[in-house]
């Protein structure tokens, strides 16, 4: 696979599973199964490309770990410091992909694009959308001036903050909502629409510990009828840290608030988002709890553990 120079540069391609890597029927197939490799070589116009692989996982992404995002972040990490590596790709499975792309963003904030890739259907089907979308992201992997954790599906490049998976079996179904996608890739060029995304970068010392102590951080939803037992069994479960995702514009039921604040006051962190998808909370409807912004509860998750993990929760 190796054939570098600068009109072809290298890209290193991650594979963790999902149902990129997947084989059976569009319903009853198994994800995880086929290795970067077979991949690659099921695309011909990758041929030509400089391309290495390496398998960090082969899973289902609803059964992502923190273990493996530790493993991830430390080879996208060498990878990236490698000088003659141009980006790099992450082949996973659509259902957890924001969560890592969040994840890999608040940790690497990567000065050269960081790409993820999948499909909602697996190589052997009629409608597979692997291919193309492996494609697309070793074109935007290799593209001068791009930069940044970027998820690319369905020729739409997604920014980590917005990225959602906003659809359960479309083929078009990510979505940036109201932001809309950082670009477009149509027939092999990038089309720019909005700055690539950068930020500041927690970096690697933030994961040392053992993936099985960070901090556990619960989610709770707020919902007709919800009482304070799920709140109060986080608590003693050893949570340090709470987000809930509240109704509308992230209001919580005032049975849920009271036990809130229980939690709170034995000095848990607790944020609130939204159930609504597609856009932020705006404003402070709750005044004691801190909003969310711009993240999903799930990616609030991760925010509020990588803070507690670096003690500025
Ligand atoms: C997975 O997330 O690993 C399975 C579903 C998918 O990739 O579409």
């Amino acid at each position: 696979m190796q054939n570098k120079s600068k009109a072809n540069p290298l890209v290193v391609i991650l594979g963790t599973g999902g149902t990129i890597a997947g084989a059976g029927d569009d319903v009853g197939y198994v994800a995880g199964q086929v290795g970067v490799p077979q991949l690659v070589a099921a695309v011909p116009a990758l041929k030509p490309r400089a391309l290495e692989a390496e398998q960090i996982a082969q899973v289902d992404s609803k059964d992502m770990s923190h273990a493996i995002w530790q493993v991830l972040a430390r080879r996208v990490a060498h990878h990236l410091a490698r000088p003659e590596v141009a980006g790099i790709v992450i082949t996973h499975g659509t259902d957890t992909l924001e969560e890592t792309a969040y994840f890999l963003h608040r940790v690497l904030a990567p000065a050269k694009p960081v790409v993820l890739t999948a499909a909602m259907r697996p190589v052997t089907s009629l409608q597979s959308d692997g291919p193309q979308n492996l494609l697309d992201a070793v074109t935007l992997a290799a593209w001068a001036g791009a930069r940044g954790v970027l998820s690319v599906l369905n020729g739409r490049v997604h920014g980590p903050v917005e990225v959602r998976k906003a659809l359960p079996f479309a083929l078009d179904a990510f979505s940036s909502g109201e932001a809309g996608p950082v670009a477009l890739i149509q027939e092999g060029q990038v089309r720019g629409l909005r700055p690539w995304p950068a930020g500041d970068a927690l970096g690697l010392e933030a994961l040392a510990t053992d993936p099985a102590a960070w901090p556990r951080v619960g989610i709770l939803v707020s919902h007709a009828g919800v009482d304070g037992v799920v709140v109060d069994a986080l608590v003693a479960a050893g949570a340090r840290g709470l987000v809930v995702e509240g109704t509308g514009n992230g209001t919580v039921h005032a049975a849920l608030l009271e036990a809130l604040a229980r939690a709170q006051a034995v000095g848990l962190p607790v944020w609130r988002s939204t159930r609504c998808t597609g856009a932020a909370v705006v404003g402070a409807p709750e005044g004691a709890l801190t909003s969310a912004g711009d993240l999903s509860p799930a990616k609030a998750r991760i925010e509020l553990m990588l803070r507690l993990l670096t003690s500025a929760a």
